[in-house]
């Protein structure tokens, strides 16, 4: 009879282990089994998922109810802050608003009670991670426990990277990117005590496509997405039940706010400027029915992700043809 010797770790010690060939054939066989097992049962995941998307795509889910949520949107004085606070509002949400502009804040503070809506304005420069848990301490004593947190807030500095400086690169990054990670640093530990909530991200299409004068900004945008799939992932492999926290990041084209100072469009009629009502119109839906990731419009979507598959210069001949972008500022 033949023996197979092996070092075995022990605890702390190693320990010789003898095996005959017999014993070492059948575990291998096991050990086989099992694998094939565990690979069936993967690609039999996979494809129940694929169709079950496919499923959701054509039976898409119902709008969930926003009402007596406490919705915190930074960023709230102006553009699609302010369109998604008065669309909460509307919904029967109690709208925090957050804005480093006192003026814009107060302003759609008193749309929304004008409209008999719920709203509180809190002050604070998002780039301080201090003032946001000074913030958040009082909002919890005065309105409540958060459970929707729209990151809105952003900037965009818009010229070529060798003509842009460095405090403008450094507080894109903060206002656009950091201020994330401090709201969701605040305000997430509420979500997982109740198991409940939902995170809001805008990104932007330049988080999907590099695009020219935007450098710093396209960095701050992909860098939300990236941080958005992380936590998704730190939320899903967490062994407690997390299934109730919600994450939606949005990537709009070009939305007439006023931050986009000089775009140009070959095409309008396929990638139209689209007003903030229009944009927060397909925001709040996403929300709504829990949607991961969109674009707007959503047909972008796809064609990204279609020509994502081709070797890289190929989208860029599609990038060429439609030529479009924005200008330098
Ligand atoms: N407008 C677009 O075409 C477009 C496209 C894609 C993505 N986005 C993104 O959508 C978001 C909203 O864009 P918008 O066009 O409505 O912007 P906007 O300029 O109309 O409003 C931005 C708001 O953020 C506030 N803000 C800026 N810095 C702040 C700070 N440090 N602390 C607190 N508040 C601060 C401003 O006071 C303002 O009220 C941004 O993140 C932007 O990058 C916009």
């Amino acid at each position: 009879m033949w023996f197979n010797v092996s070092m075995v770790q022990s605890g702390k010690k190693k320990v010789l282990c003898f095996e005959t060939d017999e014993q070492g054939i059948s575990m291998k066989i096991y050990q086989g089994v099992m694998l094939t097992l565990e690979v069936i049962v993967l690609i039999v995941k996979m494809y129940a998922t694929w169709f079950y998307s496919i499923y959701k795509f054509f039976v898409p889910p119902e709008p969930k109810s926003v009402k007596g949520e406490i919705i915190l949107i930074t960023g709230a004085g102006h553009g699609m802050g302010r369109e998604m606070a008065l669309s909460f509002a509307k919904l029967g949400g109690t709208i925090v608003c957050v804005d480093i502009n006192p003026t814009g804040n107060q302003e759609t503070v008193e749309m929304i009670k004008d409209s008999k809506g719920k709203a509180h304005s809190y002050l604070c420069d998002v780039t301080s991670r201090t003032s946001i848990n000074e913030m958040a301490d009082k909002i919890r004593k005065e309105v409540g426990e958060v459970s929707i947190l729209i990151n809105n807030a952003g900037i965009m500095p818009c010229k070529p990277l060798l003509q842009t400086g460095e405090k403008e690169i450094r507080t894109a990054f903060e206002v656009n990117c950091l201020a994330h990670l401090w709201t969701l640093q605040a305000f997430l530990p509420g979500m997982m005590e109740r198991n409940h909530g939902h995170i809001v991200a805008m990104s932007s299409m330049a988080g999907v496509i590099g695009l020219r004068n935007l450098v710093p900004y396209c960095g701050t945008k992909f860098a939300v997405r990236g941080m958005m799939e992380a936590i998704h992932e730190e939320l899903r492999e967490d062994p407690r039940d997390f299934s109730g926290i919600k994450l939606t990041c949005i990537c709009p084209y070009i939305v007439d706010t006023g931050l986009c100072k000089n775009p140009k469009i070959k095409f309008p009629s396929l990638m139209k400027i689209l007003s903030p009502q229009e944009a927060v119109k397909h925001i709040v839906d996403a929300v709504r029915r829990e949607y991961q990731e969109i674009t707007i419009p959503s047909s972008l979507y796809y064609i990204n992700q279609m020509f994502r598959v081709f070797p890289r210069s190929v989208p860029l001949h599609i990038k060429d043809f439609l030529d479009s972008g924005l200008e330098a500022q």
